[in-house]
């Protein structure tokens, strides 16, 4: 599922994040070329805005199953549960912002899957990390040795990610709200164990006019 339902706010473009256009290509259409060329993924489902239903699915063709999102991104993974086969058992949740991340790290995550049943990319940080408290003074200094920057595509059993999403959407527990970016911590709020293997810095978040300028750059060097 790649969730490209977002408006882009911080991106700042005419038209919502996902249809901003790469080297003359949408990032949706990038992120989901990549997918698919992992040969290990039997099914795209695309979660774009409402208006642009359309668009897209006239953009990715027959292959891709479009349907609309929601108001916050796991409202949106919520609809692409929704629309997936039912043979299906197994979900990788990717942002279609994260357009490069190549078909070797979706078939890691793939792969990973056959030991655990959640598996998320994440790297190494480069930065030390502070922990600080309402006035901005230090509470703590994790380890950094021990944090990892945390990417998608995510991977899951269909069922456990569809039992974390139904209890996130249950509950007004704030904790759930502020996970809303990231499925793996729904999981976790289970109980459930969710597995980290290497990232790769070709899938960073477009978020900012910067980061689509760095992915540009990537792309000429060939991502
Ligand atoms: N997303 C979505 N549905 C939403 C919100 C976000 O499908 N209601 C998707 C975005 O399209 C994006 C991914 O979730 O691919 C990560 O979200 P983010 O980077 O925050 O994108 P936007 O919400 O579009 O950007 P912004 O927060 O700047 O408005
Ligand atoms: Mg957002």
């Amino acid at each position: 599922m790649v969730v490209a339902a977002g408006s882009g706010t911080r991106l700042g473009a005419a038209q919502p994040k996902a249809f901003v256009s790469l080297a003359g290509r949408p990032l949706l259409q990038h992120a989901v070329r990549r997918v698919l060329d992992s040969g290990v993924v039997g099914c795209v489902v695309a979660v774009v805005p409402t208006d642009l239903v359309q668009p897209a699915d006239e953009l990715l063709g027959p292959d891709v199953i479009v349907v609309p999102g929601g108001a916050d991104r796991s409202a949106s993974v919520r609809c692409g549960l929704a629309a997936l086969p039912a043979a299906v058992d197994t979900v990788l949740v990717h942002d279609a912002a994260r357009c490069l991340a190549p078909p070797d790290l979706v078939r890691r995550i793939v792969d990973a899957l056959d030991q655990h049943p959640a598996v998320v990319p994440g790297l190494p940080l480069a930065d030390t990390v502070k922990q600080v408290d309402d006035g901005g003074a230090v509470v703590r200094t994790p380890d950094r040795a021990r944090l990892r920057l945390v990417q998608t595509p995510q991977g899951f059993a269909r069922d456990l990610l569809e039992r974390a999403h139904r209890s996130a959407a249950g509950s007004d527990d704030a904790a759930a709200a502020s996970l809303a970016t990231d499925d793996a911590g729904l999981v976790e709020l289970l109980g459930e164990r969710v597995q980290v293997v290497p990232g790769d810095p070709r899938a960073l978040k477009v978020t900012t006019p910067d980061d689509l300028a760095h992915a540009g750059w990537l792309l000429g060097l060939g991502a």
